[in-house]
This record gives C-alpha cells, structure tokens and sequence, in this order.
C-alpha cells in the first residue's frame, strides 16, 4: 500500500495542465463509495494508476467479491501482456476495504460515489460525506443521469461536487463523462478533467442537463429497440444484428439495455421523461413491466436474454424466441 507522504502522479506525465499538476500531486486516497460493478472498476483503475483506494461498501461480502472481481480482471490484463504480476499484487495491496464511511472517508482527497441510481439515497451519502470529509475532498458521483447541482445543494461544498461518470467496463472503456455542476468550481472541473486523463482515460466536459450527453443519447436509442420488440416489428436477435452489423455496435441495444441493467435503463428514462417533461422519453411499458417482474438483465440472470454463469453464449430468453410474439 502506498504511504500517506508518496506522490502518485507522476510529474512527467503527458497532457496534464500545469496550474493543476501541484493539486493533482496532493491527490493521493480516494474513498469510492460502493463495490458493485462501477465501483469496482473505479477501484481498479485508481488502484493500477497508483492510488491509495479506500473502497467502501455497507457489507463486508461484497465488498470480499469486489476485491475477488478486480483480481480477476486484473488477471486477464496480465494474461495479455498488459499488466505484470508483479504490478498486479502491488495494485491490489493498495486497496483497503471499510463498511464504516466516516473511516472511509476521513483522510480522503477524493471521494466517487457509485451506489445505486437513487436520487434519496445519493443525496443522504451526500450529506453524510460532507459532513465526514475534510475540507478539502473533493465529492464526485458516477450517477448516470441524476443532477449534479441538486446533489451537490445538499453539502455546505457544492463548488466541490462534480460529476465524474465511468463506463462499464471501466477497465476498458475509455471515456469519462465529466459534468459541471451550475455551481462547481472551475478549478475543480480542471482538475478532475486532468486526473481523468492520468487514469489513461479521454474526458470530456458537459454540463447538467438531465441525462447529460451519454444517457440522453444512449438511452432514447434503448429504449426505442425496445418499442420496437413491444410492437413486434422484430424479434429480440434481429434487433441487435441491425444495429451490430449495420451500424457497427459493438453490442446490440437490446443486449447492451440487459449488461447495463433494465432497472437503471428504467430509472434514467424517468429522469429524462420528467426532467425534460417531454412525452418522447416516456420508458416503455415493456421496460417497465419487465423491472417491476424483476426482469434486470444480466445481473439477475434473465432479461432480454438469458444469462448462465460460466458461459458467454448470447440466448434470447424464452419469452422473446417467438417470432411472433406481441405484447
Ligand atoms: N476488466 C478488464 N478487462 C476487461 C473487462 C473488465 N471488466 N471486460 C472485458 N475486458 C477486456 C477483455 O479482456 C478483452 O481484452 P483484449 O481486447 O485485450 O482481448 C476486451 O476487454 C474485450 O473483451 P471480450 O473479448 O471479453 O469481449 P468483447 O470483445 O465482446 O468486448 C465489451 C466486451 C468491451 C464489453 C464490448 O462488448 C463493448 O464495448 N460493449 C459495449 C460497452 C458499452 O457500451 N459500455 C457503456 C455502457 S453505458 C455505461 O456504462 C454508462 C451508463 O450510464 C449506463
């Protein structure tokens, strides 16, 4: 584990704005609030960079799974040469596991919070962190679609509250969405965008508008393949191969809507349909009726397709290999 005193950043590195390298050097432990999948890969990514990774979570089992996951997708970067053992052990050993966030958080730098997509929940973690932070942290969320000025009008430091948003797989997407709060400051922004690229990672700065940039595109486009399944106007496989092979992507919406999760698909469509008001972003009812069944996706095994663990075989669920089904 890296000590308290030791710089992370490496001076020399490329691209980083000057005015910012003297914080960046003090940036040294960062608190990432939750151990599922977003905050693992955080943990992962700050970890490799160097960081002191406190990684934090209300249960102990998850967060034992989160450290087992990081090891294991550590392993594939070291099956192809893109990591040494030897860096792999020093990364893990620099991640320290609590359940308290108070302890969590109390020699923190930086904090990213990745807990779920709640609006109440986020605002209380919030609330907690700025009272047990020291002055100086700076809070960013991983929220997917959630305000960032409303979050951060809750702490008594909302020119330190940013949005720092994370793709999944975030080992390997390279993109952060970085979002400004209408009250964040503009050297915390700099600086976030600057460690955004030692991470190796290429950020990009917008504002708070409900989605932001990612999900107010992205979303639409889900939730439209599956009206389109709703309507029957094609099956499940015929969807995904369209876009696939007919515009590139490397998963089809469909698929991409089960390894993001039907629940957060579902919750950032409410977001845009009453953040906007606008009907174009009214979430499906076949969306909505498969969250309510606890239909999630890949993480419950069963979404658009069928998930079993071990296997990377890509089964349309029972329920859709009706060609002719309606709703
Ligand atoms: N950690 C480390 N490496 C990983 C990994 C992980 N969790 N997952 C995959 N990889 C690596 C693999 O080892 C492999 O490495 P090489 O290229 O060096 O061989 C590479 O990534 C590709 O993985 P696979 O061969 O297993 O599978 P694939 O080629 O089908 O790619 C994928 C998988 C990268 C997930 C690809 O399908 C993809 O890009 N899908 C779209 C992902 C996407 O759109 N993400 C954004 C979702 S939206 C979001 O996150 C934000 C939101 O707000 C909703």
């Amino acid at each position: 584990m890296l000590q308290t005193t030791e710089t992370p950043v490496k001076l020399e590195h490329a691209g980083i704005n000057e005015n910012t390298r003297h914080m960046l050097e003090k940036l040294k432990i960062v608190t990432v609030i939750g151990s599922g999948t977003m905050g693992n890969g955080i943990s992962h990514v700050f970890a490799q960079s160097g960081f002191s990774v406190h990684m934090m979570d209300v249960k102990q089992a998850a967060l034992d799974k989160a450290v087992a996951t990081i090891g294991k997708n550590m392993d594939r970067q070291v099956s192809k040469n893109t990591l040494t053992e030897e860096a792999k052990q020093t990364a893990l050993g620099r991640i320290v596991t609590y359940t308290d966030m108070a302890e969590a958080v109390k020699d923190a730098d930086l904090v990213i919070e990745a807990a779920t997509e709640n609006i109440d929940l986020k605002i209380k973690i919030f609330q907690e962190l700025d009272k047990a932070c020291p002055e100086h942290t700076i809070l960013a969320t991983n929220t997917s679609s959630i305000s960032i000025t409303r979050i951060g009008s809750y702490t008594k430091r909302p020119g330190k509250v940013i949005g720092m948003h994370f793709m999944n797989p975030v080992p390997v997407m390279k993109l952060v969405e970085i979002i400004n709060g209408y009250a964040t400051d503009a050297t915390v922004t700099q600086l976030v965008y600057d460690l955004s690229k030692y991470l190796g990672k290429v950020p990009c700065v917008v504002n708070d508008y409900p989605g932001f940039i990612s999900n107010r595109i992205l979303m639409p486009l889900i939730n439209e393949a599956i009206l389109a399944l709703q309507e029957g106007v094609a099956g499940v496989e015929e969807i995904d191969t369209i876009m696939k092979l007919g515009m590139a992507h490397p998963m089809g919406p469909l698929q991409l809507a089960d390894f993001i999760g039907l629940d957060t698909c579902y919750s950032i469509m409410n977001v845009l349909h009453m953040g906007f008001g606008n009907q174009k972003y009214a979430p499906a009812t076949l969306l909505a009726n498969m969250v309510q069944a606890g239909f999630y996706g890949a993480k419950s095994g069963e979404g658009f397709y069928t998930y079993t663990p071990g296997s990377k075989d890509l089964v349309v669920a029972s329920r859709f290999q009706n060609k002719t089904w309606k709703m």
